[in-house]
């Protein structure tokens, strides 16, 4: 079948794949420069992100993440490439693209003798949106992520935690399509980080945010994201799904295999072959298959082999890769 090539449909499909990635970047370089040094802080960086993702980036300190969130949310000009926030040039649109995102840095910039509601009616001020409409959003937000209670209290007087929850609603008063997260659980104990994770979930699963996140935490970012960049001295290092990312990096796959009975060495012999096909005893009734090739078709016939020996077997599991197995073997690291 044959497509209408005509300079509207080509315009169309252009304008199509442009909207359906939220950010687009191209050949993105920034660099710092002063008197005494030129700093390459991202060295032409390519990323896409569609509509409606959860999007880890990761890197070691200095790796360029803050500068691409400032760059992406207008308060830095690229020195080279282009990068694209809702179809639109940064260069064109800074107005326009801000007051669609919200961006949550590190610094939460709240006043701290102002009281969670003072702070929230303040700031959403700026945005110019109708008072009835505001006051309603910020009820409902206070609601959604569990502050109607502290609403009232000075910020100064509230938890880590808790600042940063209001420090997130903050982000949110004017709905944005899109939000900048620059490592939000920095700082917080584990409970209150696996709380507030919760929240990130709310509002991209429930909200259907696309959320932009940098973040340190590997557990935090294979948890949440549907997709992750691994950055490092300004430059991408790997792109994908965390499971993607798991399968270009790690060649072997690996399975435990569980029996109801101990099993003999044998049986880890008699179960390799010349197909890649490894496996190890782990314990007397668990072994280790270890597979080069993808596993789809090779598993199932280990496991028919395993029962035509008499091996009771009562369970298969697929052994993963962590997010943190990955980014260590990208930054040159023992796994
Ligand atoms: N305003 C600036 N002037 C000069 N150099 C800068 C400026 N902002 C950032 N840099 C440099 O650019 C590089 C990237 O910094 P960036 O803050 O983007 O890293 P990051 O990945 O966010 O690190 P971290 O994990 O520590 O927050 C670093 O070498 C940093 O020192
Ligand atoms: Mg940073």
């Amino acid at each position: 079948m044959s497509f209408p090539c005509t300079t509207r449909f080509r315009r169309l499909v252009a304008g199509r794949s442009i909207l359906d990635d939220i950010i687009e970047i191209r050949n993105l370089v920034k660099v710092f420069s002063s008197k005494k040094s030129n700093v390459v802080a991202l060295n032409e960086i390519n990323l896409k992100i569609k509509k409606g993702t959860i999007f880890s980036f990761l890197g070691p300190n200095g790796a360029g993440k803050t500068t691409t969130v400032r760059l992406l949310s207008c308060l830095l000009k690229p020195t080279a490439g282009e990068a694209y926030v809702f179809g639109k040039n940064v260069l064109d649109d800074p107005v326009g693209i801000r007051s669609r995102i919200g961006v949550l840095t590190e610094n939460h910039g709240m006043y701290e003798r102002m009281t969670v509601k003072e702070n929230l009616d303040f700031f959403s001020s700026f945005y110019g949106i109708d008072k009835v409409a505001i006051a309603s959003r910020i009820s409902e937000l206070l609601s959604a992520f569990n502050l109607t209670d502290r609403a009232d209290d000075k910020v100064g007087t509230l938890s880590k935690g808790l600042k940063q929850r209001a420090a997130l609603i903050k982000t949110l008063v004017h709905d944005p399509e899109l939000v900048f997260l620059d490592e939000p659980t920095a700082g917080l104990d584990p409970k209150a980080s696996v709380e507030f994770r919760d929240y990130i979930q709310l509002l991209g699963k429930q909200y259907h945010k696309t959320i932009f996140m940098c973040t340190h935490n590997l557990v935090e970012a294979q948890k949440l994201s549907d997709l992750v960049a691994i950055i490092d001295k300004g430059s991408i290092k790997k792109i994908g799904p965390p499971a993607e990312l798991e399968k270009q990096l790690f060649e072997a796959v690996t399975f435990k295999v569980v029996s109801a009975r101990p099993m003999s060495g044998d049986i880890a012999l008699s179960i390799a072959d010349n197909e890649g096909v490894k496996a190890s005893l782990a314990g007397p009734n668990e072994l280790t298959v270890f597979l080069s090739k993808p596993e789809e078709e090779i598993m199932p016939r280990i496991v028919r082999k395993l029962v035509h020996l008499g091996v009771p077997v009562v369970e298969v599991a697929r052994q993963s890769h962590s997010l943190e197995d990955i980014y260590l073997k990208l930054m040159g690291g023992e796994v």
